[in-house]
């Protein structure tokens, strides 16, 4: 039986696949709203499900758990892309309301999708090629050239599934270790910075975007931002313009962050894109009315859109990343409360190496200060203060 959407003012469930950090925050928002949210979570003690969230347990890929949590909602949406595509078509199918759509949720699943999505609407992407399985990667770096950029199409995220081949043996190898998967290879872009422009998107198409966010990648992990971000203004118009173009050519519904590079020429190209909150907007909690976790709620639920207009000069957020000891930043915290400005957010994750484990925003005058007083307050959480970014 189709469910009825909600109108806003009503009450509603949002039913969410995942249970990770970012579902944890969308509770969060969910609370501010009136809306009730229920997690499908692996494990009970997943970050959503720690925060008191009503939960399911269930995988993200066995239909019979998606269907459970599609009867007790009103709306279907996402924490992580790890959902396969045929179930959400499944559940749409049988009258729930997915939102994003798997027709757009294949865009931030599949790179090689995603790229000739881009590319057929005549968005500038970097220049790339699908390698099969088993394919040699040397005519592709005699098109593409060296340094190779190699991705798995499918399954990649946070640097993993990324790989930089400076020469054709590195490629084979980086190629022999994905033995059977499918191949992204890319050329190369030599970079002045990388951007990101986080919106939302309702299903009529009406979309709203947060001013740009200049990001810095640690090891392929997104681990600080800034915004606004201080790039001259034709660079800065064109990300919002492609970010805009983006949106609109994948069908996004719901929050929408398209990642971008600036190149040193100039030029910005898309890299990829997320079709749920995302990192690249954590700020938005403090920095904005509404932040990227309200406005995803409001989108999927088809209500009026938050404003994405700052409400501070500037802000900055740093990621606070498992060490190699595995050491839990949960017991510095103290230290972190000492740095006057700063937020805290901790996820209630167990501690392990190269895993997100929370993150500091801060507001300020300009985008250095709040830089400053945010990793300040990171460094305090993170044992190495080598690896407080
Ligand atoms: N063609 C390229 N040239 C240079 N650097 C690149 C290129 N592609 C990716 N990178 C670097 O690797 C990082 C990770 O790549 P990408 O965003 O494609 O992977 P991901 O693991 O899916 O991302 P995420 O960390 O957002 O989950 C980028 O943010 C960028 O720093
Ligand atoms: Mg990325």
């Amino acid at each position: 039986v189709p469910l009825t959407l909600p109108p806003a003012g009503t009450a509603a469930t949002v039913g969410v696949v995942g249970a990770g950090q970012l579902a944890r925050m969308m509770h969060q928002a969910a609370i501010d709203l009136g809306v009730e949210l229920v997690v499908l979570a692996e494990r009970p003690d997943d970050p959503a499900v720690r925060a008191g969230c009503r939960a399911l347990i269930g995988r993200p890929d066995d239909p019979e758990a998606l269907d459970r949590l599609a009867e007790v909602s009103g709306i279907v949406t996402l924490d992580h892309e790890l959902v396969p595509a045929a179930h959400l078509e499944a559940l749409a199918a049988a009258g729930h309301r997915v939102r994003p759509s798997a027709a757009a949720l294949v865009h931030a699943q599949d790179k090689w999708a995603a790229w000739e999505r881009f590319e057929a609407a005549g968005l500038p992407v970097p220049r790339s090629l699908l390698l099969p399985p088993g394919a040699d990667p040397e005519p592709a770096a005699d098109r593409l050239g060296l340094p190779l950029v190699l991705k798995l199409r499918t399954g990649g995220y946070d640097g993993r599934g990324v790989e930089v081949a400076a020469d054709i043996e590195a490629a084979r190898r980086v190629l022999a270790a994905w033995a059977g998967r499918e191949v992204v290879a890319q050329e190369w872009v030599d970079m002045e910075f990388e951007l990101a422009v986080v919106g939302a998107r309702r299903p009529a198409g009406e979309a709203v975007f947060y001013p740009l966010v200049l990001t810095t990648q640690i090891d392929g992990m997104c681990r600080e931002l800034v915004t606004p971000a201080p790039v001259a203004d034709p660079v800065g118009r064109r990300a919002l313009e492609v970010a805009g173009a983006v949106a609109e050519a994948v069908g996004a519904v719901g929050a929408v962050t398209t990642e971008l590079f600036a190149t040193r020429s100039g030029a910005v190209l898309v890299n990829e894109i997320a079709l749920r909150p995302h990192n690249s907007g954590h700020a938005t909690i403090e920095a904005a009315t509404a932040s990227q976790f309200h406005n995803h709620l409001r989108a999927v639920l088809d209500w009026p859109l938050g404003s994405t207009d700052l409400i501070v000069p500037a802000a900055a957020m740093v990621n606070v990343v498992g060490d190699a000891a595995g050491s839990d930043p949960a017991g510095r915290l103290p230290r972190a409360l000492e740095v006057a400005g700063a937020s805290v957010h901790l996820y209630g994750k167990a501690p392990a190496p190269g895993r997100k484990l929370g993150h500091v925003t801060a507001t300020g005058p300009d985008v250095a200060s709040a830089l400053a007083t945010a990793r300040a307050a990171a460094a305090a959480l993170n044992a190495d203060p080598a690896s407080s970014g």
